[in-house]
Formats: C-alpha cells, structure tokens, sequence
C-alpha cells in the first residue's frame, strides 16, 4: 500500500520540509520551496531472502570500456575522452544556449546508433535544425515524447547506443501526480534513465535547464545521481560558448571545451587565445594581457579596467567575468600597497571574451589593468602579465609556469611578467623576455614603463 501526502521541497537544493518556509536552511535561498505531492510507501518488515554476494576487490576482472566517441574533440576531452557506455552525462545550462544543438552535432558524428528524445520540439523543427547544421546521418533516429515509460520502452525496444533526452524538465512519469519539472519528477526520471543505462549499456545524455540563479534546477539531487555533469555557457550576445566539467566520474574536471556559435552551428575553436585576443584595442590603457590555465591549457586574454571618478559618495565596483569580492580585495591592496587612491573610484572590470576566471594568477594583470587606466598610461601590449596578488602586495607563485610562457611566446608576446619565485624552476625558453617581480610596485612599473 502507498499513500501520498504533502511536501514542501526546495527547487534549488531538494531540502525537504513538512511546512512551506520562506528560506531553506539548507542552503538558504529565500522562496525556493514548492509543494509536492510524495507517494510514500509502506516499508513494512521486508523479509530477507536469497544471498548477498560480496566480492574481495582484487578478485575483480578488470573491463576495458571502449568510449563512444563523439567526434567533436572539445566535446570528448571535457567527457575525459568520450561517452562511457552505460553511463549517464546531464548537460545543463540557459535556454536558448546551443545545448540542443550541440547534442545535435554531437549525434551526427556518433558512428553509433543513436536516439535523440525530444519533448521540446516537433519532428519537423528537428529537421529543419539538423537541415541548418547540414547533418546526414542514417544512425540518428529522433522521437518526441515527454512520457518517460515510452521513453524507456524505446529504449528497451530499440537498444541504442547512444540516447538522448531534451530535456530532463519536460520528462515526466505519469504514474506521479507531479507536474514535469518538479523536483519529484526530475529525480524520479534521472534514477530510471540511470538504471536502464547500467541495465542496456548504453550512454544516456541528458539535457537540463537552469535556474535564473545559474544552476540545474534540482542541482543537488541530479549531481549525485548522475556520472557527469557539464556545463554549456557563454553569454549570449557572444559568439562563444563553453563547456565545463562541473563532475565527472571518467575523467577530469579542469577540462574546457571552447566553441563558436555561427550560422551552420557550432564550430571548435582550437587556438582560444588568438580568439580571446582578436579584438584588442591596443593604444588604450587599462587592457592588459594576462594567461589563465583552461583545464590543461593556458590561455591567453585581455583584462580590461576602466576606472572613473565617483559623483556620489559610493563608488560602484562591477566586475563581469571576475569574482566581485576578489576585486574588492585587489582594490583594497593597490591602494594600501601601491598607494593608489581609488576609494573614491568606481572601478569597472571585465574579462573580454565573454570569459569567467576563476584562477588568482591573474590577479597582478587585474591590478596592473587598474593601474594603467587609473593614471591614464598605457601597458605595454607586448607583454604578458601573470601572478597572484597576496594581501602584502607580495606577487605569490602560480602553477604551470612555462606552459603559460610557452603560449605566450607562440602568440609573439616579446615580454612576460611572472612572480619572482617562479623564475627558478623555469626551463629553456628562448625568444621570449622574462620579467620576474617581486611585489606589485615593481609589476606596476614594468608594465607601465
Ligand atoms: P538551441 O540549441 O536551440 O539552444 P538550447 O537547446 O540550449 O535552448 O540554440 C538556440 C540558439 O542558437 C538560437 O537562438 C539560434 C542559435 N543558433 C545559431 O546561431 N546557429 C545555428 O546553427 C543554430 C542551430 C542555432
Ligand atoms: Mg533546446
């Protein structure tokens, strides 16, 4: 027997209560409960019958899992080298990003058969789409359905290799009274999907909205059930677009892969640093070149500072692309530090490229590019900047030194400003000048000289 009664769940972390709050204590977002009906079923003594198998660790045969390609190398590097075979990879990110349409490409180039499950579109806005991105494929077989028993009989029917679900919000079970998109819902359709991947082999993608906050509705819920779990962003008035691995049990999760959104879909971008660096105004101050390591990559970009004074007494400090607190800090250092009076500036940063960094060797160009729009001086565009920035106005070492330098070099930077303690454990470099400072007072002046 199963009886069902109400819930209140938070869409954001799954918390779950008996009454509606206005926060979760969970993970304290305000208005995020919504009411869910729970079929709960009696537990009742369960019986214990047959035997449990339990199976010393070195006893177990070792498989070699053959991945599905997907033949898109920015894609298969963030998977950590293709799709696993019975595994399940939930690809989140904003409407309208291009998750339908990478799968899309994706599915093309899958020598395998595969299946695209569609609750969004109609077959024929699917093929107009796959006519756009000009695919032609005899092993793609495409199916509208949101109920997720037909989803699974199809799957059991068919036996693809390859499955694809877009997306996870629409999907429903009939047998809950839920509406699709619920917490309930989703969770209840991933475990099934997640089950029938392991029964039938196959690799299951699954794709997923996100919430206005900038993660998978029901983030928690999905992340543990799941294998893997990336992220297609970008902004959308950019060409670019980016996939993260956030987790992934088959590889991982530094990779990034880095596509261009054009016309006939999206294209791999293989050299990302002359793209970060196509559209650099040269004669302005305030932009400097800095390096950020992209999971195994270096990269090179522009940092760009505009530094004005305030009219009213709270200056304003926007930073897109760059954690808001870390600038607040950096700001706090140039002027205790390098004797930068900027408390009465508003300070205005910005990653070019549509870029979020979240490694701190890029701190030294983030301040130098505040320095250099400060006093209106232009940095040397010939020259990299690369260092973390500690609270003493220290420049601390990073890692990967000399791939940074490498790429740097390969891009015909003639100069690059590292910290002091990196510059022992470099190996030959040739061309290329190198700078090693000590302090943020000595960066400053290099660039600016
Ligand atoms: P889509 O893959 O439908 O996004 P999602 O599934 O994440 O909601 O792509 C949506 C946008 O991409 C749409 O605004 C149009 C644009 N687009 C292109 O620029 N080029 C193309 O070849 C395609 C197919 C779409
Ligand atoms: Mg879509």
């Amino acid at each position: 027997m199963s009886k069902t009664r109400i819930k209140y769940i938070c869409s954001n972390c799954g918390h779950e209560s008996l009454r509606w709050l206005g926060r979760c204590p969970s993970c304290e977002s305000w208005d995020s409960f919504t009411e869910e009906l729970i079929e709960e079923r009696k537990s009742g003594k369960k019986k214990f019958s047959g035997e449990t198998h339990i199976t010393p660790l070195n006893s177990i045969v070792e498989e070699h899992e053959e991945r599905i390609k997907t033949n898109i190398n920015e894609f298969d590097r963030v998977l950590g080298g293709g799709l696993m075979p019975g595994s399940v990879v939930l690809i989140g990110g904003d409407p309208g990003i291009g998750k339908s349409t990478l799968v899309m490409q994706a599915a093309s180039k899958i020598s395998e058969n595969v299946l695209y499950v569609t609750g969004e579109e109609s077959v024929n806005q699917i093929n107009l789409r796959a006519k756009r991105l000009k695919v032609r494929s005899e092993t793609i077989s495409v199916m509208t359905e949101t109920d997720l028993d037909m989803i699974l009989n199809a799957i059991e029917k068919h036996a693809p290799n390859v499955v694809i679900v877009d997306s996870i919000q629409t999907t429903y079970k009939s047998n809950f009274e839920n509406a699709p998109g619920t917490i309930t819902q989703i969770r209840e359709c991933t475990s099934e999907l997640m089950q029938l991947a392991k029964k039938k082999h196959c690799a299951i993608i699954i794709v997923g909205h996100v919430t206005k906050e900038g993660i998978i509705a029901g983030p928690k819920v999905l992340e543990h059930i799941v294998d893997t779990v990336l992220q297609f962003e970008g902004e959308r008035s950019h060409s670019y677009r980016i996939l993260r691995a956030q987790k992934n049990r088959f590889g991982s999760t530094n990779e990034l892969g880095i596509f261009e959104m054009l016309e006939d879909g999206l294209h791999e971008v293989k050299n990302p640093s002359e793209i970060f660096l196509s559209e650099r105004e040269k004669e302005i101050s305030g932009s400097v070149v800095t390096s950020s390591m992209e999971g195994t990559r270096p990269i090179l970009l522009e940092v760009q500072a505009l530094v004005t004074p305030s009219a009213y007494g709270n200056p304003q400090r926007v930073a897109t692309g760059f954690d808001y607190r870390r600038l607040s800090i950096l700001l706090a250092v140039l002027e205790k530090r390098a004797n930068l009076r900027l408390s009465a500036q508003n300070v205005f940063l910005n990653m070019a490229g549509g870029l979020r960094i979240e490694e701190p060797a890029v701190d030294l160009a983030v301040c130098c590019a505040i320095a250099s729009n400060f006093g209106d001086k232009l940095a040397r565009n010939d020259t990299v900047v690369i260092g973390e920035v500690g609270l003493g106005g220290e420049v601390r070492s990073v890692g990967n030194i000399d791939k940074r330098i490498q790429e740097a070099e390969k891009l015909g930077f003639k100069k690059v400003i590292i910290p002091s303690n990196n510059f022992k454990s470099i190996k030959n470099t040739t061309a290329i000048k190198i700078i090693p400072v000590e302090n943020l007072l000595t960066a400053i002046k290099e660039i600016l000289d």
